[in-house]
């Protein structure tokens, strides 16, 4: 068996971008694009794969040693070019190293392991030197053309190289080869920058193998997305589209309702169970989970979160939270990182809740800020409630016992805990603990002025309210 290595090509300005942001890290359904092109690198059973880095490569880096420990990191230097990222790569690989090289392009996110398998089985069964996959484009403008004569291949020519009449030709090159290692090296090392943009081409290769009578071929891939190339961001948002697309229908067609995938987002990180159902507008990032039978949306952002079997939320924007089976969220909550709310439960319409557990069956059903809490089980909190969990300099914890019902109005200054099956007056404030079982009230003396109105705003709509039918 031959060895294998793979060149992920990452090490490019990305001026098109126009931005502080590595090109590669731009990020397509909730990965970078160079986590696509990577998780694709990775699945092909190589011995080695290595990812080539110059531009901000300590932020692209940090994100490849994260995520994929296993990448090697070859650094190319101040010569530009996709050729002379490769031979950076190649010098990374250990002395005896023989067999194929897969080159992938960091900004050619769809490519799939089925095609690159397939570009490299039939590179492998025709013993060709190279492989290089191309598509026929209705706009092929920006990529680098696949010359021909008769039928037969001859070389690349970089739009910014092309004549008029090479201009009109429609098939492109993707960015994406196979290459015998040791002739792919010797070749490289011919390889020079007198071209348009003064760059060591890695496409001079194909032409320069053909010329020395090597067998070289074209893999033509019939879907044009799964080679599209993101050099600028209408590119990026144009493919996120079509990957989003693809994404939906994935889940439509494993048994979940997406009622509007025009409207419906999900990150390649996301799970959902069956009949599940999407509403229109809703966003799913990053791990987030949805168990089956469960309804999300309309109008829902969920980052990270969890939702449980048949559980609602409506209207709502979560990161980071934990909703369990049968739930209720919504509408207009705002779910922060540690939420986590019991089976059965219920946080509802203007509710924002932080750092919270609020157990089965507990309820915060209107107007209320929960953070820093514990809501025992079955409890129900009073419309309006605040818990007060900051004083100024430090967070502090409330716990409100199992089956407690507190009154509307309330605040609680944390640390304050309210016992077990306690109840609380509406408009409390709660500052001392509660003990199980009691009522707590803190009444001001209520005083009415009589007559205030007629005497204060006399002629007014309602000092008159306050008279009629008196007389
Ligand atoms: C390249 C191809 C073009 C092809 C297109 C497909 C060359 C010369 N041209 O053009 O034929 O149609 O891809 O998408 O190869 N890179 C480096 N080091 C560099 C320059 C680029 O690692 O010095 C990396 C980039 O980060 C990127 C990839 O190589 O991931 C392609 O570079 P880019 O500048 O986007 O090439 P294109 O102009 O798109
Ligand atoms: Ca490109």
């Amino acid at each position: 068996m031959r060895q294998l290595a793979v060149v992920v090509l990452a090490a490019g300005e990305g001026t098109r971008m126009k931005s502080a942001t590595p090109k590669v890290l731009h990020t397509l359904a909730g990965m970078p694009l160079i986590g696509h092109v990577l998780a694709t690198a990775s699945s092909l059973g190589a011995n080695h794969v290595i990812c080539v880095l110059r531009h901000e490569k300590e932020k692209v880096a940090a994100y490849v040693g994260e995520h994929f420990p296993k990448v090697e990191i070859a650094h190319q230097d101040e010569v530009p070019g996709t050729g002379r990222a490769v031979e950076a790569a190649l010098e990374v690989l250990p002395a005896g190293f023989d067999g194929d090289v897969v080159v992938l392009s960091g900004d050619v996110p769809l490519l799939d392991v089925q095609s690159v398998s397939e570009l490299l089985a039939r590179h492998r069964e025709s013993a060709s030197k190279g492989t290089l996959v191309t598509c026929e484009l209705e706009n092929p403008a920006g990529y680098g053309r696949v010359l021909r004569a008769r039928e037969n291949l001859i070389g690349i020519v970089e739009q910014k190289d092309a004549s008029a009449e090479q201009l009109e030709i429609t098939e492109v090159n993707a960015g994406v080869y196979v290459f015998d290692f040791a002739l792919l090296s010797e070749t490289l090392a011919r390889v020079g920058t007198n071209n348009a943009q003064g760059e060591k081409y890695l496409t001079d290769v194909a032409g320069m193998m053909l010329e020395a009578g090597q067998l070289v071929q074209a893999h033509m891939i019939a879907d044009p997305w799964l080679v599209s190339g993101v050099n600028d961001r209408h590119q990026l948002s144009n493919v996120a589209r079509e990957l989003n697309a693809r994404i939906v229908k994935a889940w439509q067609l494993a048994g979940v309702t997406i009622v509007e995938p025009e409207s419906t987002w999900m990150d390649i990180t996301v799970q959902i169970g069956q009949d599940a159902i999407i509403k229109p507008s809703t966003r799913l990032h990053g791990l987030t989970r949805i168990g089956p039978g469960a309804q999300i949306g309309p109008d829902t952002d969920l980052t990270d979160t969890e939702v449980g079997e048949g559980a609602k939320v409506v209207r709502t924007h979560g990161e980071g939270a934990a909703i369990d089976a049968g739930a209720t969220v919504g509408p207009f909550s705002y779910l922060r990182p540690g939420t986590r709310l019991g089976s059965d439960g219920k946080i509802g319409a203007f509710v924002e809740t932080k750092n919270a557990a609020i157990g089965a069956g507990a309820k915060v059903p209107h107007l209320s800020y929960v953070g820093d809490a514990e809501v025992g089980e079955g409890a129900n909190i009073g419309a309006g409630t605040i818990f007060a969990n900051y004083d100024g300099e430090k967070k502090h914890r409330t716990k409100v016992g199992a089956h407690a019902r507190t009154g509307s109005g309330n605040v609680f200054v944390a640390p304050v805990e309210i016992g077990n099956g306690a109840y609380t007056a509406a408009g409390s404030t709660i500052r001392r603990n509660v003990e199980p079982g009691a009522l707590a009230l803190n009444p001001t003396p209520q005083k009415n002025l009589a007559g205030w109105v007629l005497e204060k705003r006399p002629g007014s709509a309602s000092a008159k309210a306050a008279t009629e039918g008196t007389e």
